[in-house]
């Protein structure tokens, strides 16, 4: 069935929404399983949490999937993680696509596998029609490196210094058509950004939970999204 169609009429709901899914090792470990499992818990959320994003008439979701500084951790989880984005972006596409879901992923290509690589392409390929709920998946993503990426690309285009505003910057993020961050989501209670999407936050409202993202729902997605249309966002104003 496709997500409903975009309806964020009265403008309290966020028009985009970034998660930092974190919690998975834990969630594990109570359990007495391998971080690998949690790992894949994690990824079963996946579908009610795009689910009431689109219910929510939420434009953009933006999944902290692996970050730059995940590199070190121990190979075999990096090999484990890198495994599980191959095979859901391989299983789990074609059926987004069919319900209006388009995908793009977000950070620096290098470093990933071939194989990732390939099928990020080919989803981003197969679900580029969606109209439903735009999906950016931040993989080898820094908040850091999108900034200074953005820096580089800038410089290469030969900006006049007098031309670099907020806006100018903007237009060089990986993603400069997504509207700026409404709501960002964290998981497993750390109060910190973890290099999220350092730009993009600057007056994004923050809902951090103590629930580890294998069990989040969208029943607490919802209720994010409720404590959203609550907040006076004043933006530095009165
Ligand atoms: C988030 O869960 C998944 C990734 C960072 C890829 P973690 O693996 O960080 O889980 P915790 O924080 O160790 O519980
Ligand atoms: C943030 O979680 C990155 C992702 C969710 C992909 P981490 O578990 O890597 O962050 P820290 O180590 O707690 O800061
Ligand atoms: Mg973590």
């Amino acid at each position: 069935m496709p997500l409903p169609n975009r309806q964020n009429s009265d403008g309290r709901n966020p028009r985009h929404v970034g998660m930092i899914m974190d919690g998975n090792g834990r969630w594990a470990e109570r359990r007495l399983l391998p971080r690998a499992a949690g790992h894949r818990a994690g990824v079963k959320v996946l579908e009610p949490v795009l689910e009431a994003a689109g219910e929510a008439g939420v434009e953009s979701l933006t999944l902290y999937a692996f970050s730059t500084e995940n590199w070190t951790r121990p190979q075999g989880e990096v090999d484990t993680l890198m495994r599980l984005f191959l095979e859901t972006a391989t299983e789990r596409v074609p059926e987004l696509g069919e319900r209006g879901v388009r995908i793009r992923f977000v950070g620096r290509r290098g470093l990933l596998p071939d194989d990732v690589l390939g099928s990020m392409q080919r989803a981003e390929e197969l679900t580029s029609g969606g109209d439903r709920l735009d999906v950016y998946i931040a993989l080898n993503y820094g908040g850091r490196s999108e900034i200074v990426d953005a820096t580089r690309r800038m410089i290469s285009d030969g900006l006049d210094p007098d031309d670099v505003t907020e806006e100018a910057f903007g237009r060089y993020l990986y993603a400069p058509e997504v509207p700026e961050l409404d709501l960002l989501i964290r998981t497993s209670g750390e109060m910190r950004i973890s290099n999220f999407m350092l730009w993009q936050i600057a007056y994004a409202e923050l809902y951090i939970t103590e629930t580890l993202w294998p069990d989040f729902s969208k029943e607490e997605f919802n209720r994010a999204v409720e404590s959203f249309a609550t907040r006076s966002r004043r933006r530095g104003g009165v």
